[in-house]
């Protein structure tokens, strides 16, 4: 067996299922999940018959993708971040994936063993993939706790110059998942700086790009690009998604938008790892993308969310909206996972251990005592699992 799959950590969804094992909540209550980020407002409407449609089950499809599918992907980003026609280019820059999960695995893959000793900079809590692709890879991961005190951002600052020296790839996530708190542009050139003198890519994961508080989209790494003139986009890759955006995480589909230097052995590793995306997925994804309509309207139900969970809980439990995603991260009164135990347990509502997300690094975990609830269930559901979180804090004292 390869001897790096047993360093690999136990994935927060089945460490929740072992932790709520045994736990029945009362019969009257129905469940209510909002552990796990699968959005479930309405699709694209036409996304299940182009999908019916069958087309290309005769041919293998190719892994870069149609043209069609690669321009679609480059308009996407053109209209969300103003760029000029032609920034993008959409046959050296746009590299589909089946889901940003498999292009960010597959990303870390191609993209370290050019240097010994080799690091992944990542965020501390963080979208569990960025730490078991590194594992995979045979490069260490390196956490930047994320706390409250820096707005639950990376501190760049705080990382030591051998540490960046050995960096491979930061990953940045904006908005962050747990926090949805936003990078700005300046935090965005440091690490592009950073990026330059020790020889590093930024992957940054934008696939909460589109899901923001009404007005306020959170800065990407396009932004500057486009207003610091780099064109070249040199040492940078975005990954953008169709899960959060057009509510499709069944789909399994996204992009990668890179400098054509990355993305040249991208693709050479991707043709032998074998994941082209099937040419149905392919023709619902351009659909998907060229429709800007679905996530406006998920915006509008996720502020109507936010507004109607936040009155209820107001007095009871110090929460706030975050200016992007659609998560909550909360301060738990007791260890998060006997928060978790006991909430599913006495209301029947499921949300994930803060801790779950995070790694203890510098001697601390950044997620302990923290829960991050999912605001994916329908207006109703949320309004009512926020009374039933009221019933259980209640019972806290
Ligand atoms: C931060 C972050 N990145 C990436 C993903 C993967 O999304 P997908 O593979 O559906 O594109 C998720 C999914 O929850 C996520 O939260």
């Amino acid at each position: 067996m390869n001897p790096r799959i047993a360093k690999l950590r136990t994935y927060p969804f089945s460490r929740l299922a072992a932790r709520l094992e045994g736990a029945h909540p009362p019969p009257h209550l129905s469940p209510i999940n909002m552990h796990i980020g699968e959005p479930r407002h309405a699709p694209p409407a036409n996304i299940a018959k182009l999908l019916g449609q069958g087309n290309g089950l005769g041919s293998y499809p190719v892994s870069i993708g149609t043209p069609a599918l690669r321009h679609s992907c480059a308009q996407a980003l053109t209209r969300r971040y103003s760029l000029e026609a032609g920034f993008i280019n959409p046959d050296s820059m746009i590299v589909p994936v089946n889901g940003t999960r498999e292009g960010l695995f597959s990303f870390v893959q191609a993209t370290t063993g050019g240097k010994s000793d080799g690091v992944v900079v990542m965020p501390n809590p963080f979208y569990q993939i960025y730490e078991g692709a590194a594992i995979l890879a045979g490069v260490e991961p390196y956490y930047l706790n994320t706390v409250e005190e820096n707005n639950f951002l990376p501190n760049l600052t705080a990382v030591p110059d051998d540490v960046w020296a050995r960096c491979e790839v930061l990953f940045l996530c904006n908005p962050g998942n747990p926090s949805g708190t936003f990078l700005s542009l300046n935090d965005w050139r440091a690490a592009l700086v950073l990026a330059e003198r020790f020889d590093f890519v930024i992957a940054a994961d934008e696939c909460y790009a589109d899901i923001y508080r009404e007005g306020m989209p959170p800065p990407g790494l396009l932004d500057v690009c486009r207003e610091d003139n780099r064109a070249d986009f040199s040492r940078c890759a975005v990954f953008h998604s169709l899960s959060k955006r057009s509510n499709v995480p069944g789909l399994r589909s996204g992009f990668i938008a890179a400098d054509p230097q990355i993305v040249k052995p991208l693709r050479q590793y991707r043709d032998y790892h074998g994941c082209a995306m099937a040419q149905t997925v392919q023709d619902a994804s351009i659909s998907a993308w060229d429709d800007d309509t679905v996530p406006a309207e998920n915006r509008r139900i996720y502020d109507q969310k936010y507004a109607a969970f936040s009155a209820i809980l107001a007095d009871h439990w110090g929460i706030t909206t975050p200016p992007g995603a659609f998560y909550v991260w909360a301060k738990t009164p007791i260890d998060d996972r006997e928060f978790v135990r006991g909430l599913y347990a006495s209301q029947g509502v499921k949300l994930l251990p803060g801790q779950y997300l995070a790694r203890e690094a510098n001697g601390v975990n950044p997620g302990k005592n923290r829960v991050r609830v999912s605001l994916v269930p329908g207006l109703d559901e949320c309004t009512d699992a926020a009374h039933r979180i009221v019933s259980y804090l209640n019972t806290l004292g």
